[in-house]
């Protein structure tokens, strides 16, 4: 497809907005849960634990991050693919975008594999068994802020990308 012509122009602002819009729910969500409602769970005692597995087993929050990261993802491959990056690799921005997209998929993988399937796990076990549930709470968190780290460093990538070049003079 012509990206210049107006479907193309179409297509690349749609895939733009699910891109960003969708990266700004992945990772405003994440750093909210791990910088502000697991320590307060946590300091809560078994309280904290009710609500956790509350918001797992009652709500659709176990959905959220994995679907607006997978929109993201799915979005920012489409926008990398159609607007040849790959063949700017000597630029600054499309350096900056590469590695702001590897680190993007490595947070989704960590994200898919060790976070996302275990807490469907953590859903089912939620209202079963409360101690195998706790235990894995702990490691659910530690895990999650690992791609919240990596999420947020793509993040800082892809939005320097197009300016990284002047400030580091190159
Ligand atoms: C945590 C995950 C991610 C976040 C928060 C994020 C965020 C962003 C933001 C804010 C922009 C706009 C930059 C600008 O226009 O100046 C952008 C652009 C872009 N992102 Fe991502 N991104 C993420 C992951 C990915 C991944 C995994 C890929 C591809 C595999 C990717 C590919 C792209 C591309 C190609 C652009 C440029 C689009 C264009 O030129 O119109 N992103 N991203």
């Amino acid at each position: 497809m012509d990206l210049s012509s107006a479907g193309g122009a179409l297509l690349i602002t749609v895939l733009r907005l699910l891109h960003i819009v969708g990266g700004l729910i992945w990772v405003g969500a994440a750093v909210v849960l791990s910088f502000y409602i697991e320590p307060a769970l946590e300091k809560a005692g078994a309280d904290g634990g009710r609500i956790l597995r509350g918001l797992y087993s009652e709500t659709s929050f176990p959905s959220l991050l994995p679907v607006s990261a997978l929109v993201t993802t799915v979005a920012g491959l489409l926008l990398y693919g159609m607007m040849s990056y790959h063949e700017t690799l000597g630029s600054s921005m499309g350096l900056a975008l590469t590695l702001g997209a590897l680190l993007g998929l490595l947070a989704f993988a960590h994200g898919f594999f060790a976070v996302w399937r275990p807490a469907a796990a953590y859903s089912a076990l939620a209202d079963s068994d409360a101690d195998q549930a706790a235990a894995l709470q702990g490691k659910l968190r530690r895990n999650g802020r690992v791609s919240m780290w990596l999420a947020l460093a793509s993040l800082a990538l892809m939005a320097g990308a197009r300016y990284i070049g002047p400030v580091l003079s190159l």
